[in-house]
């Protein structure tokens, strides 16, 4: 565990009511979290259990009902748009399905053209620009050359994740977080976004942290593993600690329907789209 670094984003009481009356639903129910710079987190926890609405949380898409959140150290405060846009340079999210992250209407070099904006880039030289594009294509194996006047829908699927991939590389923010859908994507294309996502990790040295129903997945990836169970936090530590010596019997029940969970993933026999 990362402990000795730098306090990222942390979470006291954060909690999420849905509804009123009768049809109250507390779908966060008063979690505590410390996430630090650097460190790769899973949150892991089966279907309806929260995941989705506390990543909302901590990307400042939902408010909570009750709780803080702290983001390096102080009390967050998002509430006026431009303080939201400050905070979206440091915290950006992405859906592990590429036909829903982007409007579909835009080419992709306004895409990416977007992404250097938002890191204040607006007023560099065009040909500095493409340079950076260039640089973020490359960067997942893309060529900017072929790209720069299609749409979205005009490319592949695996392309389509790696150029998902290429904004983050441009945002460069502090803190990711992929959100999975519980639909499982082929393991391919997951391979394929892990990779590059580690590898940008590495590059970058940005806090990653991965919400998914996969305890393998999250043993594989993670420094550190929080189980959620009916909006609580019932878990957490370290991979090693939580996912080869867990206490609570929820998390057996998560270990117990992976097959081979010892056995790390090896990506070197997957072929990458
Ligand atoms: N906008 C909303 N209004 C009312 N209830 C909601 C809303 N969003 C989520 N919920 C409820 O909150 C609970 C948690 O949902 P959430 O999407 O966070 O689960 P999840 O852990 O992400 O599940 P999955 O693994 O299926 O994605 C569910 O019972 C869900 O029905
Ligand atoms: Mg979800």
């Amino acid at each position: 565990m990362a402990t000795d670094k730098k306090l990222c984003l942390s979470g006291r009481g954060v909690t999420k009511v849905f509804g009123i009356g009768r049809q109250k639903l507390t779908a966060v129910d008063h979690v505590d979290f410390d996430f630090h710079e650097g460190e790769i987190i899973s949150i892991v926890g089966e279907s309806g259990s929260g995941k989705t609405t506390l990543a909302k949380m901590l990307l400042g898409l939902l408010s909570s009902s009750e709780g803080e959140i702290y983001f390096q150290g102080q009390k967050r405060d998002i509430r006026s748009g431009r303080k939201r846009q400050e905070y979206w340079k440091n915290i950006q999210a992405i859906f592990q399905d590429p036909f829903s992250a982007y409007n579909t209407f835009h080419k992709i070099d306004t895409v990416l053209l977007d992404c250097i904006r938002m890191r204040g880039g607006k007023h560099l030289p065009q040909a500095r620009k493409v340079e950076l594009m260039e640089e973020a294509c490359g960067f997942v194996n893309l060529k900017y050359a072929e790209l720069t006047h299609k749409y979205p829908f005009e490319l592949s699927g695996g392309q389509m994740q790696r150029l998902m991939i290429a904004r983050i590389f441009l945002l460069k923010p502090k803190i990711l977080v992929a959100d999975e859908p519980t639909s499982m994507i082929d393991a391919c294309s997951r391979a394929t976004i892990l990779d590059y996502l580690m590898k940008l990790r590495d590059e970058t040295g940005m806090t990653l942290i991965f919400i998914t129903h996969d305890i393998g997945l999250a043993y594989y990836v993670s420094d550190t593993v929080y189980i959620m169970e009916r909006g609580r936090f019932v878990e957490h530590g370290s991979a090693d600690s939580v996912i080869l010596r867990p206490r609570e019997p929820y998390t057996r029940r998560l270990i117990s329907d992976v097959p081979k969970i010892h056995e790390p993933w090896d990506l070197s026999t997957v072929v990458f789209a």
